[in-house]
């Protein structure tokens, strides 16, 4: 039996992690899979699609920078991908039609309340960031049903755009938004969604965002603790989590939505830190 073909697009993509964790959750599952990483030219990832599905490919990842793209591709699109405005997952329907999916929210929903126990019905959130990896994860947050959600972006303009798309889908959550200097804390979570520590920054947020038994998690993850990470710490945080769970438990639902089978994912998140 011939193994189906799936891929993780993306440029650059050497880095990528997908291929591991798939190839982890074939083993795991038995499933016939079979997942390669592509590197689409920047000026053409229509045609890497295109040809990728047209030889027989079953479904792709999509990673930077081609998210908005695979969105904008699809023929149609999942109610979590419309809202998120990106995807991730791509496939082909029973007409052959391009559908776009996307799982981060999932994703990062599964790590913070099933993998880690942290509670989000009734939680107090702030959420720094209004790119589209926050808007990717804001529909799923706020399906959690948190008390409050209030998203603070160093353009102020951007997090209100994202309040207002979201707030008419989940009118009973005080759902707000505001420039870094207008956040008041403590929060019971705090979810670090910008891009600012790929460039060693932080967002310009005061440390009493942090209290006692806030959990703060930075959606970017790396060998070390996260530069967001190592500050939350340094503020007395005593619960810190990096994206890599949220990273596998993406993977996990694009997989579930392709094969219909449910991987489990602790021992591959655990087998991925010590690679
Ligand atoms: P992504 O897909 O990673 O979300 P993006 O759409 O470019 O990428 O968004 C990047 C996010 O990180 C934005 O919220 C951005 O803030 P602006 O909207 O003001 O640009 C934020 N960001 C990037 N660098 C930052 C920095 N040095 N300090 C604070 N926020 C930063």
């Amino acid at each position: 039996m011939t193994n189906d073909l799936y891929a993780v697009v993306g440029n650059p993509i050497s880095h990528s992690k997908s291929p591991r964790i798939h190839s982890l959750f074939a083993q795991q599952t038995g499933e016939a899979v079979e997942y390669t990483a592509i590197q689409a030219p920047l000026e053409d990832f229509a045609g890497t699609v295109h040809h990728f599905f047209d030889h027989g490919g079953k479904g792709l990842n999509i990673t930077v920078p081609f998210k908005e793209q695979a969105w904008t591709l699809a023929e149609h699109r999942t109610h979590r991908a419309e809202l998120a405005g990106a995807a991730n997952t791509l496939y082909l329907d029973q007409e052959d039609q391009l559908v776009a999916d996307n799982t981060d929210g999932v994703g990062i929903v599964r790590d913070l309340r099933d993998n880690h126990g942290v509670p989000l019905k009734g939680a107090r959130v702030l959420v720094l960031g209004a790119g589209g990896a926050v808007r990717g994860v804001l529909g799923p947050l706020l399906d959690e049903q948190p008390a409050s959600v209030v998203v603070a972006n160093r353009t102020v303009a951007r997090a209100e755009a994202l309040a207002r798309l979201f707030g008419r889908e989940h009118s009973g959550i005080d759902l707000s938004a505001c420039g870094f200097e207008q956040v008041e804390g403590p929060f019971d979570l705090v979810i670090n969604g910008t891009s600012a520590s790929l460039k060693g920054d932080l967002p310009a947020i005061t440390a009493d965002v942090i209290g006692a038994d806030t959990v703060v998690y930075d959606m970017m993850y790396s060998l070390q603790t996260t530069t967001f990470n190592q500050w939350a710490l340094d503020h007395g945080a005593v619960r810190v989590f990096d994206g890599l769970g949220m990273l596998v438990e993406q993977a996990a639902e694009a997989f579930f939505v392709w094969r219909g089978v449910r991987p489990e994912t602790s021992a591959v998140t655990e087998e991925l830190r010590t690679d």
